[in-house]
């Protein structure tokens, strides 16, 4: 029968404890890009077209279960007897007509599905009852070491702990990924005797594979680098460099720009389109999608945000929110979550915007908070203005319509309505609705006709208000001059 009939199920190891990490966090749920460390191993898993793999837990099992119960089954395995006690744990959640089981270790990221798809394929050709995959390191310390035999398979695996001075020296080591032949490897457990360790090794396999006429293939990884297994923070940083360089050089070749990539950090979870360019000194995480022709940085933070065509996000923190086209967003400005920005906004120098939308062509330049507020098209928010969207209790919103101009300094007590093509003055505090097309002033803020306002002499207030760091004029001023409180 041909090992390609049926379907490849696969096993993931991840019960150890991971001592040498000295975390209180299991091993394989440290982030690496992004994501855990075990979900590269099932991302790789899926794309060379293994369904649902068995995760076998056991240290931190409840926190593991839960992260991977979304697209793994898992299998506990207690206490933790060794590897191939482990691969006997899972074989109980694997499907009795699968006939070929592929085994892995959760701790080993870096590998890509092409190795998978290697070892399945060889796997389909002459029956082997194992096909491991094997790696020449440059310091083979701490893994086992292929013995190869006169055929050019293997004739044993020595675990360091076993091996004599000659084995040592051997750089050829196993992986700890491997094809078995799901009926000869049921039996074949059975077989295995505990080391001198007390632990059951699942590498005692390929002896028993040779002892029994079976041969053992060997898949030698192109990249020894891809198949290193995290043991402690230096090597799940070393991982993590390597993945973020995969991950940057993917984007590449997909047609982005990206000017520095030792600088730029990118999870495996973001999307960017063509001829978006990514500057130095950038982070792009979670679920973000840059669209194409999008500037980003340098110094640009962007995390679960979708950045629209031709924005630019310069030396901004972007989270949580969703910013149209053509809009330009900094320096130093920050959208929290829940923002809405459309087309062609400007959105400047110490701006922060929470929960809010903003219609297209609004500005919002100098330093002032927006949060809680529906703000419409074409609106003007000069410097300084707030919304004081807390009363100490309860959060309330802040209506603007469309074309309405926000003074500087203007204060908006939320819940208000400022309503469309509607003025407020210099350092106004709006704790009323304003109707369409009024004009507001003063502390609390009113109405003033607008005809009054050529009445007013051309020195009263602050003259020079048109600028972003105009003086603001007190509680109860007169109304300042027309056009004196805009600011661009
Ligand atoms: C194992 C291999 C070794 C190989 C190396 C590659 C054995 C006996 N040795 O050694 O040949 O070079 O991996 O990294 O297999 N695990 C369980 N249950 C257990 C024990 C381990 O699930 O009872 C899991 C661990 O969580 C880990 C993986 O199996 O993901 C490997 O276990 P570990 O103890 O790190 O094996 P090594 O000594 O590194
Ligand atoms: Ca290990």
């Amino acid at each position: 029968m041909s090992a390609q009939l049926t379907t490849p199920a696969a096993i993931v190891l991840a019960a150890g404890q991971g001592t040498r990490m000295r975390s209180r966090i299991p091993k394989v749920l440290h982030p690496l890009a992004g994501r855990s460390i075990v979900d590269h191993v099932l991302d790789a898993l899926a794309d060379a077209g293994i369904a649902r793999p068995v995760v076998v837990t056991g240290h931190g099992a409840d926190a593991v279960e839960a992260a991977v119960a979304a697209r793994a089954a898992t299998a506990r395995q207690v206490p933790q007897r060794g590897t191939a006690d482990a691969v006997r744990v899972g074989l109980g959640a694997v499907p009795q007509d699968a006939g070929t089981v592929l085994v892995t270790m959760g701790d080993a990221p870096l590998q890509p599905a092409a190795l998978f798809r290697a070892i399945l394929d060889e796997r389909a050709v002459g029956d082997p009852a194992i096909v491991l995959v094997s790696a020449v390191m440059p310091d083979a310390t701490g893994y086992g070491r292929v013995v190869r035999g006169t055929d050019g398979g293997a004739a044993a695996i020595i675990e360091e702990a076993d091996a004599d001075e000659l084995t040592r020296a051997v750089r050829e080591i196993n992986v700890g990924t491997y094809a078995f032949d799901a009926a000869w490897l049921r039996a074949a457990l059975d077989r295995v005797a505990p080391s001198a360790s007390g632990e059951e090794y699942l590498t005692d396999l390929v002896a028993l594979a040779v002892a029994d006429g079976r041969p053992v293939r060997i898949v030698e990884a192109a990249d020894a680098a891809d198949t290193v297994g995290i043991n402690d923070r230096l090597t799940l940083a070393a991982a993590e460099e390597r993945m973020r360089r995969r991950i940057v050089d993917g984007h590449m070749r997909n047609g982005v720009t990206i000017v520095d990539p030792a600088t730029t950090r990118i999870d495996a979870s973001v999307e960017i389109g063509q001829d978006a360019r990514i500057e130095p000194w950038t982070i792009l995480e979670g679920a973000t999608i840059i669209a194409q022709d999008a500037l980003i940085g340098p110094n640009a933070h962007v995390r679960e945000s979708r950045i629209g065509p031709r924005t630019h996000v310069w030396a901004s923190v972007v989270e949580g929110s969703t910013v149209a086209e053509d809009v330009e967003i900094g320096p130093f400005a920050h959208l929290r979550p829940g923002s809405e920005v459309g087309a062609r906004c400007r959105i400047g120098n110490y701006a922060e915007i929470k929960k809010s939308r903003l219609g297209a062509g609004t500005q919002q330049h100098h330093f002032s908070y927006l949060g809680d507020a529906d703000i419409g098209e074409n609106v003007n928010v000069g410097a300084g203005s707030v919304t004081a969207n807390f009363d100490g209790t309860a959060k309330h919103r802040t209506v603007i319509g469309d074309r309405a101009s926000i003074g500087v300094d203007t204060m908006m007590v939320a819940p208000v309505t400022i309503g469309e093509g509607a003025t407020t003055g210099a350092g106004s505090v709006v704790t009323r609705d304003v109707a369409p097309g009024k004009k507001v002033v003063g502390v609390p803020a009113r109405p003033i006709e607008l005809k009054r306002r050529s009445k007013v002499p051309a020195d009263a207030g602050t003259a020079d208000a048109g600028t972003a760091d105009a003086g603001t004029p007190g509680a109860g001023q007169a109304p300042v001059p027309s056009g004196a409180d805009r600011n661009s």
